[in-house]
């Protein structure tokens, strides 16, 4: 509980901080898995096991403890996407709700999931295909880690040196000498070229496509994944889809399609068609709803064309991986539907109990049953289960609070769209959650349900992001929670103690990104409200989700509807359907192509991967994930198999560790900042690459 509420501490803080960084970047679980059985090995050898410390340290650390505090701090180590509703309400609707609303918005959002997820554990959780493919590495650590013996000390070590190193290496890009976020010699050599900026430059925010450049700075090559932990055959559809993003952008870019050479390159935020920034403040009314007569005074606001081409291809893979599941997978798609098959309706309808509340989270099975449950859960029946009343009143608060805060917060959303959002919700989680359950695929679906929720409230912008916040939100909150019940069922953590963890590191981390949230917003309001932010700051996130709120929640009819300008962007979806087909004809025919390589939904997917942020990192990113994935793991399986996961874990937590540090103390997370003094490697007023700098209609 110790550990588990100071590394939700950490994580809660740490993925705030993260959220407003110009590169998505997650929390690594893998570190948080490392980290507490570091604390854990050091309380129990340091901690006296007599008087008043005895709870400190009452026996020798063991892995359920380890899986306890892993589950509280990855429960808090997420970025609410309430902070994001109400970041963009103060930054773009200078709405500030009281911090009760605040909070009680962020209480209900991220437990409403819960309730959902909970309850389809007996589909989602306890089935052996059910597998969350996702959390096998840090399983196969702590294995590793608790074994014991001179194999784990040797391991523990190469994770203290890694992790040291790598500590005090992140000084040196991230404060003293960004240059070699991304070391350009292009740019460098040309530093006055609008083209060459665009192009090669990548160590600020939305400054350009960062082609060949060398990045040193391990918090952007690892950011959203690490490249250690995905296999080359998987890397190989990412590097296709980075080739045609990089010929998409330019292409796009130089035929002016969609009037692009009005716009910034890159950028998440609308335009006048003349290039300056729209002001959606003088289309609203005083109910925060489009007025036509105010829109026709104003036009229709532009997106950046590679957004607009981010907008099309997310939609596009989405479309496609329903198509490549059905042709490839088809088999996994059965089994995870399989609960629905009427003889199982008809089983589980003769043995379901009405009165859930009565249910005390025993477990009866018949003995034949036993012998088919799967056996991990097998294992766990010695324990009382988290009874489904648990859940069922999660589920009730987090509505009843959330119809209360949705009419307090002048959300502008109806009560019947908040439970079609809940329906939506249902349905996604049991669809989508089942393919991440056996696949490890996470699904983009947030675009689909900014579409949905668009058609259903016209004219409301803010109306729609609420409605994202409770269905989106949902969904991935329920998936958080059965892959950490998950966790805890391989690890034979009792269900009861993953319930609270989950709870209670939700609860803190949730407080915490309130917390951080109004600190970052109060102290760089300037930076996020730009277009390129700095290359520590950026309003990139809070950005894209009002712009999609503004464009699908108030003008989706007039942007996207058939015959007007941005129609291609739901066209996608009808288009993606077909994408994979061609690629498993080819494989059927012409088997020695490979064509089975190709991951067509992914190649889709990074079509679009540059759209934003920091691009400098991409050429290190293959690099690092050549060398681990193809030069060790041929040459050197053995120290492949032993150390890979261990030194991506440590690299990746020294480095969060130290930016964690940074962010306070000179970065200004919660103050001023104090920039390192300007010199060659450290280029304050400019690009730190020395690109040429940008505005907007250059
Ligand atoms: C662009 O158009 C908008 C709205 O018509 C106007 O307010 C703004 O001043 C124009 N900007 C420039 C640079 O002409
Ligand atoms: C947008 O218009 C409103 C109302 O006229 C004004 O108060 C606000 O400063 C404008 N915002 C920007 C960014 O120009």
């Amino acid at each position: 509980m110790f550990i588990g509420l100071g590394l939700s501490c950490f994580g809660g803080v740490l993925a705030q901080i993260y959220y407003f960084k110009p590169q998505t970047i997650l929390v690594s679980l893998m570190f948080l898995g490392v980290i507490s059985y570091v604390i854990g090995l050091f309380m129990e050898t340091f901690i006296p096991r007599q008087g008043m410390f005895r709870f400190l340290n009452p026996g020798p650390f063991n892995k359920k403890e380890n899986a306890f505090a892993v589950i509280m701090a990855s429960a808090a180590a997420n970025s609410a996407l309430a902070t994001e509703v109400l970041a963009v309400q103060r930054l773009y609707y200078n709405i500030t709700p009281n911090a009760g609303a605040s909070i009680f918005l962020l209480f209900s959002s991220q437990l409403l999931g819960y309730g959902l997820g909970g309850l389809m554990r007996p589909i989602l959780l306890y089935p052996s295909k059910m597998l969350y493919p996702g959390v096998l590495p840090l399983l196969s650590m702590f294995d590793a880690l608790f074994e014991g013996g001179k194999a784990a000390r040797k391991k523990l070590k190469v994770f203290y040196v890694v992790f040291a190193f790598i500590f005090i290496w992140e000084l040196f890009p991230e404060w003293m000498f960004p240059l070699i976020t991304g070391f350009s010699i292009i740019c460098l050599a040309a530093p006055n070229s609008a083209a060459v900026s665009r192009l090669f430059g990548g160590t600020n925010g939305n400054e350009g496509l960062g082609i060949l450049s060398l990045c040193l700075d391990w918090q952007y090559v690892s950011g959203g994944t690490n490249p250690m932990t995905i296999p080359l055959k998987a890397q190989f559809s990412n590097f296709i889809g980075y080739i045609l993003c990089v010929a998409v952008f330019t292409g796009v870019f130089y035929m002016n399609i969609w009037k692009a050479q009005n716009f910034p390159f890159l950028s998440q935020l609308l335009f006048y068609e003349n290039g300056t920034q729209y002001n959606q403040t003088l289309i609203l009314n005083s109910n925060y709803e489009v007025d036509p007569t105010l829109l026709a005074e104003q036009g229709l606001p532009w997106y950046s064309t590679t957004w607009v081409v981010n907008l099309l291809t997310t939609n596009l893979g989405l479309a496609a991986t329903f198509t490549h599941l059905l042709l490839w997978n088809f088999d996994d798609l059965r089994s995870a539907w399989s609960w629905a098959t009427p003889s199982a309706i008809k089983h589980w309808w003769a043995h379901v109990n009405w009165k859930f509340w009565q249910n005390d989270g025993k477990r009866e099975f018949t003995t034949e049953e036993i012998a088919n449950l799967d056996p991990h859960y097998r294992e766990m029946l010695k324990y009382p289960d988290a009874p489904n009343s648990w859940y069922f009143v999660t589920l009730i608060c987090s509505v009843v609070i959330s119809l209360v805060v949705i009419y307090e917060t002048n959300s502008t959303l109806p009560w019947w769209s908040y439970v079609v959002s809940v329906l939506l919700a249902t349905i996604s989680i049991l669809f989508f959650g089942a393919l991440y359950a056996i696949t490890g695929l996470q699904f983009i679906i947030q675009p689909f349900v900014q579409m949905i929720g668009g058609f259903l409230n016209p004219g409301k912008p803010m109306a729609n992001m609420y409605f994202v916040l409770y269905s989106y939100n949902s969904v991935s909150q329920a998936q958080l929670l059965l892959r950490d019940l998950k966790i805890a069922q391989y690890a034979k953590l009792p269900p009861r103690a993953a319930f609270t963890a989950q709870i209670i590191g939700t609860l803190l981390g949730a407080v915490l990104n309130f917390i951080l949230m109004n600190s970052i917003i109060k102290n760089q309001f300037e930076i996020l409200l730009s277009v390129q932010g700095t290359n520590i700051w950026s309003g990139q996130q809070p950005q894209q989700y009002n712009s999609q709120a503004i464009a699908w929640g108030g003008l989706s009819h007039q942007l996207f509807a058939v015959g007007q300008r941005y129609q291609w962007v739901p066209w996608a979806y009808v288009v993606g359907l077909v994408v994979p087909v061609p690629f498993w004809l080819v494989h059927r025919y012409f088997p020695k192509l490979r064509a089975d390589y190709l991951y067509t939904p992914v190649i889709c997917y990074y079509i679009s991967w540059l759209c934003v942020g920091i691009n400098s990192s991409i050429l290190s990113y293959f690099l690092v994930a050549f060398v681990s994935q193809w030069w060790l793991r041929t040459r050197y399986p053995r120290w492949f198999a032993k150390y890979n996961y261990i030194v991506g874990a440590a690299l990746d937590g020294g480095t969060q560790v130290m930016v964690f540090i940074l962010s306070f103390a000179v970065q200004g997370a919660a103050g001023t900042s104090h920039l390192f003094p300007q010199w060659w490697g450290a280029n304050q007023n400019g690009n730190y690459d020395h690109c040429m700098l940008l505005n907007t209609g250059d």
